[in-house]
């Protein structure tokens, strides 16, 4: 196979790319790891960066901590929260004191987009319940405006999913997510659902407003807009620093 110049350069340019944001989620990673103590009950979000939080946590248990306990919010988090020593937990016997997770987009007043991972209905139930919900970040998730660059991923009953995707074409773009290997047909999340991308293609003006009427469809399970209002702290990293954001 031969390579034009411009692929070589454009493919090394994307490998630099990429090998800054695994540097700058290190960073928060590592700046939010010293918000936790010993005996704690973590909210432990999911996705690229929050496993690296986890990894980070892990080589501390057993020297730093005696114990840590933590409240998954995925499969994907369970199963490295294990194999690193975290003692799993259930939400119905704890809430946790600190949640961390991470986000596709973070606006000035730390309202959110996640679920890219389509983990976004059990990651608000245990970021919302813990005593402080900490969001991790890389530096390109900061925006001015939430609902530009990302689409508003969306929880769906598989059995509303048409009357969903029609209503929701009245405010945007509605695509259902599919698996991009692995497994033929749609995402189905950890809940047996679906997974709608809203491309909604202009900036949300009301977040709370927005959800409520994302959620007054039938067959929404929840969305994946997070209200700023219970984000305590994001903490961005960049390739050799990280920084706290407080309100
Ligand atoms: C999982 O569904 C998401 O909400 C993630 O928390 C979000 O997509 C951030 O993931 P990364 O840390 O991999 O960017």
């Amino acid at each position: 196979m031969i390579f034009t110049i411009y692929e070589i350069f454009n493919s090394n340019a994307a490998l630099a790319l990429n090998m800054r944001l695994e540097e700058a989620k290190l960073r928060a990673a590592e700046k939010a790891l010293k918000m936790v103590k010993d005996g704690m009950v973590l909210g432990l979000g999911s996705g690229s960066t929050v496993a690296k939080f986890i990894k980070l946590l892990g080589e501390k248990i057993g020297y730093e901590f005696t114990e840590i306990y933590g409240v998954p919010s995925s499969y994907d988090t369970e199963i490295l929260a294990r194999e690193v020593g975290i003692k799993i937990v259930s939400l119905n016997d704890y809430f946790p004191d600190l949640a961390v997770d991470g986000a596709d987009e973070v606006d000035r007043d730390f309202n959110l987009i996640k679920g890219g991972g389509g983990c976004h209905t059990r990651e608000k139930i245990v970021d919302y319940s813990s005593g402080e919900f900490v969001v991790i970040v890389d530096y390109t998730k900061l925006v001015t405006r939430l609902g530009l660059r990302k689409p508003i991923p969306i929880e769906v009953l598989p059995f509303a999913l048409r009357l969903v995707i029609r209503t929701l074409s009245r405010l945007g773009r509605a695509e259902i997510r599919r698996c991009k290997g692995g497994k033929l047909g749609p995402v189905v999340t950890d809940n047996g659902n679906f997974i709608v991308d809203l491309n909604y293609g202009r900036p949300i003006e009301d977040i709370e407003a927005l959800d409520r009427e994302l959620k007054s469809i039938p067959g929404v399970i929840e969305t994946g807009l997070f209200y700023g209002s219970k984000v305590s702290k994001v903490v961005v990293g960049y390739p050799d620093r990280a920084e706290i954001l407080f309100k």
